[in-house]
């Protein structure tokens, strides 16, 4: 994997990560190093921030700036923009990863379940994008926005309904900000993951093995990504070699997403009898 890319990809980008602390924002923010980037990881828990970067700048070598923000917070996003453009000079990159996502039958939320999740993935998302986009628009520069969306932001999804709605805003938004500020030099892309094991999201999301091993069976190519395939992704969307990809989401799912929309996808279940069976009776038609 460390041979996909020139080891410069990203030399001295300066790359802000929310929620850099864990899971793909982590793996994300680790093969940015690797590929030459400075980055800087964003979240709430400032004791695990530190102990992150300090972790990614041992294995990797580079600069890590962890910062603690709560990105529903937009005056704490502002604080949190600035400190990172004034240690480095200039961001010129950022990934919206932060998230929130709650399971459950939608009934069961309160306002303030559903204002959780909205606050953090579209009003986190926003606050972080307009913070950034306003300063390379003042500076009369470009940049990049790369946005971790799902699978389900296009269609919906039962079970997730706060997050489903969030992510298709932060869709929208990527979208729409790539028409209107594309002529500026900044563009904005986003990334659809399926399942990747991270702890963030499968212990509160998957917690049962016998759920987890189902999810898996759903995937077409029956495995869950692997977090540096995601963050090779990402390094390619935020480095020169994709510099003309504006406004696209990439799903990166192994299939998943297709599967549940074919209509005959179930079919993949069916044991070599009962498509005998089916075989025999569709000849059966003709006479
Ligand atoms: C119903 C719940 C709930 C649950 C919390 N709440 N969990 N309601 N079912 N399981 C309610 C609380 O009772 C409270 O409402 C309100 O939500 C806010 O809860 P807090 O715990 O006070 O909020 P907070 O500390 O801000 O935590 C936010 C959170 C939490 C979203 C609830 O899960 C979190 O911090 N998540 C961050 C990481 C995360 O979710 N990672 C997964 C991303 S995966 P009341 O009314 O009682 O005050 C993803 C895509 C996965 O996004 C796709 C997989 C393929
Ligand atoms: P994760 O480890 O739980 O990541 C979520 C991150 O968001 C954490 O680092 C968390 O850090 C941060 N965060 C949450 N609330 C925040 C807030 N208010 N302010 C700032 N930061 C906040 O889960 P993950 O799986 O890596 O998810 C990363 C991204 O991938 C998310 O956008 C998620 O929706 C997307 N995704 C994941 C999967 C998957 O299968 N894993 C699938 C589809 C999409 P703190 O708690 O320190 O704040």
């Amino acid at each position: 994997m460390t041979a996909t890319f020139a080891h410069d990809l990203l030399q001295d980008r300066v790359i802000l990560i929310t929620g850099g602390g864990t899971g793909l924002g982590r793996a994300m923010g680790e093969r940015f190093l690797q590929l030459g980037a400075k980055v800087v990881i964003a979240s709430r828990r400032e004791a695990l921030l530190r102990t992150a970067a300090d972790e990614m700048m041992a294995a990797h070598g580079g600069e890590v700036l962890p910062i603690a923000c709560d990105v529903r917070d937009p005056e704490a996003v502002d604080q949190m923009i600035d400190a990172a453009w004034n240690h480095f000079g200039a961001v010129d990159a950022l990934v919206n990863n932060a998230a929130g996502n709650i399971a459950a039958p939608t009934e069961r939320l309160s306002h303030r379940a559903v204002d959780s999740v909205l606050g953090i993935v579209l009003h986190g998302s926003f606050y972080c994008t307009l913070a950034l986009g306003k300063r390379w628009l003042t500076a009369g520069r470009g940049g990049r926005v790369l946005s971790i969306v799902t699978t389900y932001a296009e269609g919906g999804s039962a079970y997730v309904v706060p997050s489903a709605a969030a992510k298709a805003g932060v869709l929208a938004m990527t979208r729409s900000l790539a028409v209107e500020w594309g002529p500026r030099g900044i563009t904005c892309n986003a990334i659809a993951p399926g399942p990747f094991p991270t702890k963030g999201a499968w212990d509160r999301l998957l917690p049962d093995p016998a759920l987890l091993e189902e999810a898996i069976d759903r995937i077409p190519l029956r495995r869950a990504g692997e977090p540096v395939e995601l963050a090779n992704l990402a390094a390619f969307l935020l480095s020169d070699a994709a510099a003309y990809i504006n406004g696209d989401c990439i799903t990166i799912d192994g299939g998943e997403k297709l599967k549940g929309a074919g209509q005959f996808a179930w079919m993949g279940d069916l044991t070599a009898e009962q498509w005998a069976a089916l075989e025999a009776s569709a000849r059966g038609t003709k006479s």
